[in-house]
């Protein structure tokens, strides 16, 4: 089946060093079937579109600011992103939530201007370890979602991913468990439907991200109700990240 493979650069690499690693990348995963996002620094992007256009690849930013456009000196907005042939934008990835304070409202205008912009988003939802120890994981999750997604229409949603990254396994070599990533897929169907439509949870492509790497990923991706993975350190490699990206699942 096909899986949708993203890999979140974060803070990694320099641009010149993205040259040789999007060229390798682009060779390797020529007859891929799968869809493959590739989001690295915004500054690596020109090179992105160098090297990604006319392949399968898509390739996309780690946040974009929520105005369009104006006096917001060291900002990024989403057009501009858009216009270098980004087709994706991580938004609410835990380390923005956690480190530059974002909230729910912002992402959620974040979201809304992706979406008028034209621009796929991959929404990252997840719970620390307090939460889930206190067994509230679930209804984290779906607060979440329903702050995140507030006012946006359900036709709008063939543009979002919800990518479900629990804070604990970020990182850190712990991956959360077939079981509960496929309850946690379920739960955020289940509220897709509750907020939208039935039609509308059946459709929506939920990805997992954790620690997923070249070792664990064949048994995670096979998880039910998941369509992808969204991977961080593990991208950084290009010759494992390639074997990933290609593989038939
Ligand atoms: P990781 O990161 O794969 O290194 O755990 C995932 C992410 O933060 O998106």
């Amino acid at each position: 089946m096909k899986k949708l493979i993203i890999g979140n650069f974060k803070m990694n690499t320099k641009p010149s060093e993205f040259k040789n690693y999007a060229m390798t990348f682009a060779t390797k995963t020529k007859n891929s079937k799968n869809d493959i996002v590739i989001c690295p620094p915004y500054t690596h992007l020109g090179v992105a579109k160098e090297f990604f256009a006319g392949t399968k690849i898509a390739y996309g930013a780690q946040n974009i600011c929520e105005e369009p456009k104006g006096s917001f000196t060291g900002e990024v907005g989403a057009d501009m992103i858009k216009d270098l042939g980004a087709t994706y934008v991580i938004i609410g990835h835990s380390e923005r939530r956690a480190k530059f304070k974002e909230s729910d409202k912002l992402i959620n205008k974040k979201i809304k201007t992706a979406l008028a912009c034209g621009l796929k988003v991959i929404l990252c939802v997840g719970e620390n370890l307090q939460t889930r120890n206190a067994k509230q994981a679930c209804q984290f999750i779906r607060k979440q979602i329903d702050d995140d997604l507030k006012g946006i229409y359900e036709n709008e949603l063939d543009s979002v991913i919800v990518a479900y990254e629990p804070i604990w396994a970020i990182g850190t070599g712990h991956v959360a468990n077939k079981r509960d990533i496929a309850k946690m897929a379920q739960t955020i169907r289940d509220e897709i439907e509750h907020q939208f439509s039935k039609k509308a949870a059946s459709a929506i492509t939920v990805v997992y991200g954790g620690s997923v790497n070249i070792s664990n990923y064949k048994n995670l991706l096979t998880t039910e109700g998941l369509d992808g993975a969204l991977m961080g350190g593990a991208c950084l490699d290009v010759d494992n990240f390639a074997i990933i990206a290609k593989e038939n699942y």
